[in-house]
């Protein structure tokens, strides 16, 4: 049999994945001391025994606590001798430090890696991964990393109810991705030129690679939108290119602090996300996704 547990928390999602599936659920508690520290309970570990378990888990928001939340399930897990582990984390916490940018910083998400290899994990399903190769490279498991590019933006065409788009990256780096869903959709697709100053860390853009045309709306498309920075930057400069209408699109909504004011005052028309993690923009869930892979 396969068990599903998950936050009480996050309860609609388990409940779906549920449903999706046809596997039982179990909801773990949740309290945090007084100085911080976590703790998760499973009110009938026993029905681990002889089960796959499936955990689902948010790692943002309360990222640290969430991944210490995640180490207790697997310590519970694996008291309970399950061999069969199946982790399904939509956003994946600590993977965009996939280098040691400076000697003296650690890979966060080769850390990540290492110390899940220590449990018995068959599989992890995530979603739009920075760098999926990392994982690769380092799990001793199984890595999934799915892909909703193409789902999202067709979505956002449905929203705009305008076929006619110019799918954008906000940076060379996304370009390949941004390219392939482009070119599966059968959209125009191109890239800003982003330099960054080595010294001060100043970003700033140079130019932009695609035919574009002031009255096609544009969608900048990038894994996610954390305080809304690149996407802002990027809107900025393509308003002052007279771009009309931009909307902001990624997968991963983190939205920290005032991302959503920065995201409006340079110019977006919309922002548009899944959700991976929760929020008011998401136009698609990823529940399906996940109980697709699962089943
Ligand atoms: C960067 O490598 C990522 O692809 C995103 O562009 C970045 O995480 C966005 O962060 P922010 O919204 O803080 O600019």
């Amino acid at each position: 049999m396969t068990i599903i547990i998950g936050s009480e928390k996050s309860s609609n999602r388990i409940l779906k994945l549920a449903q999706l599936t046809g596997y039982r659920y179990l909801l773990y508690k949740e309290r945090v001391f007084p100085n911080g520290e976590v703790l998760v309970y499973v009110e009938n570990p026993k029905a681990f025994r002889n089960n796959a378990v499936h955990i689902f888990i948010e790692t943002y928001p309360d990222t640290n606590s969430q991944i210490i939340k995640l180490l207790e399930l697997l310590e519970i897990v694996n008291h309970y001798g399950v061999d069969n582990i199946t982790l399904m984390i939509p956003y994946l916490s600590y993977s965009r430090q996939d280098k040691r940018f400076r000697p003296g910083e650690p890979i966060t998400i080769k850390m990540l890696i290492e110390i899940l290899n220590f449990y018995k994990i068959s599989r992890l399903i995530s979603f739009e991964v920075h760098n999926p190769q990392v994982i690769y490279k380092y799990a001793d498991f199984t890595f999934t990393n799915l892909s909703i590019g193409v789902d999202l933006v067709k979505k956002v065409i449905d929203s705009l109810g305008n076929s006619e788009v110019f799918l954008m990256a906000p940076d060379k780096g996304r370009w390949d991705t941004v390219n392939m869903i482009a070119k599966a959709l059968d959209l125009p697709s191109g890239y800003i030129m982003k330099i960054r100053d080595l010294e001060t860390g100043t970003v700033s853009m140079k130019g932009i690679v695609g035919d574009l045309r002031p009255n096609i709306p544009v969608i900048l498309l990038d894994d996610e939108i954390s305080t809304g920075g690149t996407m802002a930057l990027a809107t900025d400069y393509l308003k002052k290119q007279g771009i009309n209408r931009v909307q902001a699109v990624a997968t991963h909504l983190l939205l920290v602090k005032d991302a959503e004011k920065k995201l409006f005052n340079s110019g977006v028309d919309n922002i548009f996300g899944s959700n991976t993690i929760p929020n008011k923009y998401a136009i698609l869930e990823v529940e399906p996704y996940i109980a697709k892979e699962i089943v």
